[in-house]
Parts: C-alpha cells; sequence; structure tokens
C-alpha cells in the first residue's frame, strides 16, 4: 500500500492503538507500532501487515524515558514524523476512592498518562516540525472532564478514579498549552475522547466496539489544514474541559 504519511502510535500492540493503526493504515499512512514488549509489536506487525498496511516497529515504555533512543533512530531514518497518537495509558486504581487511593497507584498512573506522553512528545517535537501537517493526538477520557467530574448527575460515580481522571486532566492541560505555542505553525494538537470501549482497560461491560471507539483520534490524526486546534473531541464534538 503507498504511503505518503508517517505515524507513530504509542501502546499500539493491542486495543484501541491497534484499531486506529488498522484505520490509518488504509489511509496511506505508514504505522511506527510502539509496543513496551518488544514480540507484542513484531506480532501486531505482522497482523497489519497481513492487510496489506505498511508498518514496522519500536520497543517504547513510555514510563521509561531510556528508550526514546530508538524512537529517535526510526524518526531518523524516516527524517520526519507526521503524526503522533499518544494512545498508552493504564487504568489501575480498580475503584479505590480518593480518601484511601494508594499514592503508589497514583504516581504510577501519572507516570504512563502523563509525564510519559509529555517527555515522549518533546523529544519528537522536532522531527514533527518537520512535517508539512504535523498532527498530535493526545487519547485522554471524558474522566478527564473536570465539568463532567463536577457533575453529581453525570453518572460516572464508579468512574471517579483520582489518579486515572486526574492524569487525563493533565494531558487535557497539556494540549491545550502546547496546541496554544504551536498556534501559527502547521502542527495541530487535540486531545480525544475514544468513548467507553471493549478493550481489556475499558472490560467487556462497555457499550462501544473497538472499531468505532479508534474513529475519534482516526479523524484527528487525519484532520486538514482548516481542522481545529486546541480541541477536546468525541465523534466530532466537543467535550466540556
Ligand atoms: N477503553 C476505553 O473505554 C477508554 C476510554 C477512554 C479512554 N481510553 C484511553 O485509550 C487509550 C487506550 O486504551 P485501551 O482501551 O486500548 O487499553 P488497552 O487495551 O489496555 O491497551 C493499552 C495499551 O497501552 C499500552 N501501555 C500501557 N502502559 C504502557 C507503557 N508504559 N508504555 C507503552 N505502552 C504502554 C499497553 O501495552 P501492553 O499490551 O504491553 O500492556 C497496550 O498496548 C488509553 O490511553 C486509555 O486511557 C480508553
Amino acid at each position: 500500500m503507498p504511503t505518503d504519511r508517517i505515524a507513530l502510535i504509542t501502546g499500539a500492540n493491542k486495543g484501541l492503538g491497534f484499531e486506529i493503526a488498522r484505520q490509518l493504515g488504509p489511509k496511506g499512512v505508514h504505522i511506527i507500532v510502539g509496543a513496551r514488549d518488544a514480540q507484542r509489536g513484531a506480532e501486531a506487525v505482522t497482523k497489519l501487515k497481513r492487510e496489506g498496511i505498511s508498518a514496522e516497529t519500536v520497543q517504547l515504555d513510555v514510563a521509561k524515558l531510556g528508550d526514546l533512543a530508538a524512537t529517535r533512530a526510526i524518526c531518523d531514518r524516516h527524517g520526519r514524523l507526521d503524526i503522533l497518537i499518544n494512545n498508552a495509558g493504564i487504568m489501575i486504581e480498580h475503584g479505590k476512592k480518593a480518601s484511601v487511593v494508594p499514592m503508589d497507584l497514583v504516581r504510577s498512573t501519572f507516570e504512563t498518562n502523563f509525564f510519559g506522553l509529555i517527555a515522549l512528545t518533546q523529544a519528537l517535537l522536532p522531527y514533527i516540525r518537520k512535517s508539512p501537517a504535523g498532527r498530535i493526538v493526545n487519547h485522554s477520557s471524558m474522566l478527564g472532564s473536570l465539568t463532567i467530574n463536577a457533575d453529581p448527575n453525570s453518572g460516572i460515580g464508579d468512574f471517579q478514579l483520582l489518579g486515572y481522571n486526574a492524569s487525563k486532566a493533565a494531558v487535557n492541560m497539556f494540549t491545550i498549552q502546547l496546541a496554544a505555542e504551536l498556534a501559527g505553525t502547521q502542527i495541530k494538537v487535540n486531545s480525544a475522547h475514544p468513548g467507553w470501549v471493549k478493550t481489556d482497560l475499558g472490560s467487556d461491560a462497555a457499550p462501544m466496539e473497538v472499531v468505532d471507539g479508534a474513529k475519534t483520534a482516526v479523524a484527528l490524526a487525519l484532520l486538514g489544514a482548516d481542522g481545529p486546534t486546541g480541541g477536546y473531541f468525541h465523534l466530532g464534538k466537543p467535550l466540556p474541559w
């Protein structure tokens, strides 16, 4: 399949990240599968190639900054990066309320969902600046919305997870600030809420299929020059911060 853009998707060996790769590939995008386990990354690439998608993998644990050398080397080889999908994420608090949630779970959640995301984006920004139309998509969640968390009728009572929700609110802050800083460049930065999706993280109780869950991030990755930046979206509709 001929390609004219290059995308790195973190946590692309399964779940939403893998499905985003499946949907971007046929749009002429060469996929770099970020995977913290090299074997799982290689297996994902094999599956993508079976569908005719151009793909390679890089071992990338976003909670371990030392891993960035290999990622930089791939971007050096391509000479630029057009699309960065910051998708890797964890939810590990399992219903523990804010008054008792262990600090190590909150810290670990932030390491992956927030600090790793920022460090990777900062490291790769020089390559994204070389793209004629750079797109950064941060996989947030509606659980990162302060407005929704503050609404007693929002229905997210069982999902008031301090570390997870705060890490996604922090991701949204990064989206806003980076988009403002890059206004006037060719780079767009947006936050995506995929929906509550049937994945290992979302569980079988989720109402949405993974094929639909990937759509918000894919659309933001393929935005045209007239598309928004600094926004927070679910299936094309803005969410309250
Ligand atoms: N599913 C939902 O309902 C839902 C809703 C809102 C937002 N989201 C967000 O969507 C994103 C994807 O979630 P998902 O539902 O697809 O979850 P998933 O099926 O559990 O997949 C998560 C992916 O992230 C990877 N990952 C975790 N920690 C990592 C690290 N330190 N470095 C690199 N990769 C790491 C996992 O790798 P391994 O295979 O090695 O574990 C896996 O590839 C997350 O950011 C999540 O917060 C999901």
